[in-house]
This record gives C-alpha cells, sequence and structure tokens, in this order.
C-alpha cells in the first residue's frame, strides 16, 4: 500500500472545487489523483503523468469509478506540455508533483530501488527508456561516482563506497540491490544501533542520478507557469533538501517576474500524527504558488 502524503494540505492548496482541469504530474498509484476527482465539479477533468507504465496500471484500475473524468499519460513530467498538447489543453487550473518513488515501486524487488531486499538493480521509473543502473554503473569512473554519492545522497563517506563499488565492479559485476547494499555497509565503519542503513542516502543518490530527477524536476517547474490559467495553483511535495531548494528558487523567481504568487512562506510539513501514521511523510516538504498573470 502507498499512503500519499500531505494529502489535505495539497488538496487545500488546489481547491479543486471550483476547477476544470487538474493536471497531476506524479500520479503513481492514483492515491492523491483519487481525492482530487472526488473534489472536482461536475465536467472535470484530471490528467495524470507517470513515465511508470505499471504506477498507470494501478492508478487505472484504483480510478475506474471515475472513468470518463480522467486521463492518463506515459511520460516523464519534463515533457508534460506535450502531453498537454496531444490531449489539446493550453492550460491547466492546478498541477501536483508529488516527488520520488511511491510505496508499490519501492517494494518491487524486480525494481531494485530498496536496499532492504534482493532484485535487479535496475532503479529506472520509465523501464521502458535509458539504460538500468547495474549497465550505468559498470562503465562509471570512481571520480564520476563519488560525486555523485558526494553531491546528490550527501554521504559522508562518498570516498570510500565509491572506491569499493568501483573495485567490486573490476572483478565481478554488481547486478542486485541487496549486493550493493551489503557492499556499502562492509566499506563504512557504522554503529549496529544506527537508526538509518548506511546504504540509504547512497541509495539515494543513484535513485536520483539514473533518472535525472533534480533536471525533470527544474525543467518543468521552469515552464510550468506558462501553462497555468488565471488563479491556477502548483502545489509541490519534495522528500530532499536538493529539490527544496529547486522549489524555493524556481517559485522565488517567478514571483519576481510577476508570474506566481507564493502562497507558503515556509514549507508545509507533516504533522505528527501523520509522521507516526507514515513514515514516509517525515522528510516532506510542500511548497504551494498561485498563478497572477492573465
Ligand atoms: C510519490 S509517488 C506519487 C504517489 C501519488 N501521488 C499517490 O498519492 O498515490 C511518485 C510517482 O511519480 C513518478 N515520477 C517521479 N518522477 C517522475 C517524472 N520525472 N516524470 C514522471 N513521473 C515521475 C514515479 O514513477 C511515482 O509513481
Amino acid at each position: 500500500m502507498h499512503k500519499s502524503v500531505l494529502s489535505e494540505e495539497a488538496l487545500e492548496y488546489l481547491k479543486c472545487e471550483d476547477k476544470k482541469v487538474i493536471l497531476d504530474c506524479t500520479v503513481g498509484g492514483g492515491g492523491h489523483s483519487e481525492e482530487i476527482l472526488k473534489r472536482l465539479p461536475p465536467g472535470g477533468r484530471l490528467v495524470g503523468i507517470d513515465a511508470d507504465t505499471k504506477a498507470l496500471e494501478t492508478a487505472e484500475a484504483n480510478l475506474k469509478v471515475f472513468k470518463g473524468a480522467f486521463v492518463l499519460a506515459h511520460a516523464n513530467f519534463r515533457d508534460f506540455d506535450s502531453v498537454l498538447r496531444k490531449l489539446e489543453i493550453d492550460r491547466v487550473d492546478g498541477m501536483l508533483f508529488d516527488l520520488g518513488i511511491s510505496s508499490f515501486q519501492l517494494e518491487d524487488p524486480e525494481r531494485g530501488f530498496s536496499f532492504a531486499r534482493s532484485g535487479s538493480l535496475d532503479m529506472r521509473m520509465d523501464t521502458t527508456g535509458a539504460k538500468p543502473l547495474w549497465e550505468v554503473l559498470k562503465r562509471m569512473d570512481e571520480k564520476t561516482l563519488a560525486g555523485i554519492i558526494r553531491d546528490l545522497g550527501e554521504e559522508r563517506f562518498w570516498r570510500r563506497i565509491a572506491k569499493a563499488i568501483v573495485s567490486q565492479e573490476k572483478k565481478a559485476q554488481i547486478r542486485d540491490s541487496a549486493e550493493l547494499a551489503a557492499l556499502i555497509r562492509s566499506s563504512v565503519r557504522y554503529s549496529r544501533a544506527s537508526r538509518i542503513d548506511p546504504a540509504t542516502r547512497t541509495f539515494q543518490a543513484l535513485r536520483i542520478y539514473i533518472n535525472d530527477e533534480l533536471g525533470a524536476l527544474k525543467e518543468a517547474l521552469n515552464k510550468a507557469s506558462a501553462f497555468l490559467s488565471p488563479d491556477a495553483r502548483i502545489v509541490v511535495i519534495s522528500f530532499h533538501s536538493l529539490e527544496d531548494r529547486i522549489v524555493k528558487h524556481t517559485f522565488r523567481e517567478q514571483a519576481k517576474q510577476g508570474a506566481l504568487e507564493i502562497l507558503t512562506k515556509k514549507p508545509v510539513m507533516a504533522g505528527e500524527a501523520e509522521k507516526v501514521q507514515n513514515p514516509r511523510s517525515r522528510s516532506a516538504k510542500l511548497r504551494a504558488a498561485r498563478s497572477i498573470k492573465d
């Protein structure tokens, strides 16, 4: 099961009740989309995008009671403009981004996202394109890998971990997520009492890298305001400080240009009850803005 994060808050900012078209850029299993569809007025439509075809199948099944009110599209959200163009939609009244991966993806051993289980070391959200992580990793030099682990994982043992991975790759290719996690654990000194697994940050860094998550977010946010109708809302839920920084800066830049009004001076975080019920929400930050141009 995937529990949607900051759902009430996202819906409050999206204000779907009087909107015509909402674009959910990260439809996943359809958790937020379902809540949006419940609130849209008669005639309202939801367009849902996901890079993951399996997620779209799940969403299609979960949203079937709303048949006719939604359209799903397989795409990277950096290309949301092409999706809208194909549907002959010029502007939307709301846009939602709930970044990262879902629990469905994390728990699927075929995807290799989790350091806690054995599976193919793939880590692509879109398995129809580009190369899986194991294939990229075998060609990566130590300097590049170290930089990724340091910058995208903010991992203090970046040097040691990169060295261990590259030297293992020379002996035998790493094809399994559990094997990579074990290698990382054996390359750093850590206390067994530590709450966080030593492989956490490296796995996060590699996932962000292989999917170019920061590049896609920048590209999508930079063009978003051109596709918002007046008073449309844009809501972004992020789970990583680098993502939140991109959201904050892009909103500020577009507010300076007179395109957006920022609705959240500080990011909205999950309350204690949600944090207990849904551990994924602990690092979540929500920022929202409103389109103020004609
Ligand atoms: C956190 S989940 C969304 C969960 C959903 N909001 C819900 O409540 O059920 C994020 C989803 O976004 C998708 N995703 C992440 N980055 C993407 C991108 N650049 N383009 C398209 N889909 C993306 C992932 O495949 C995943 O299914």
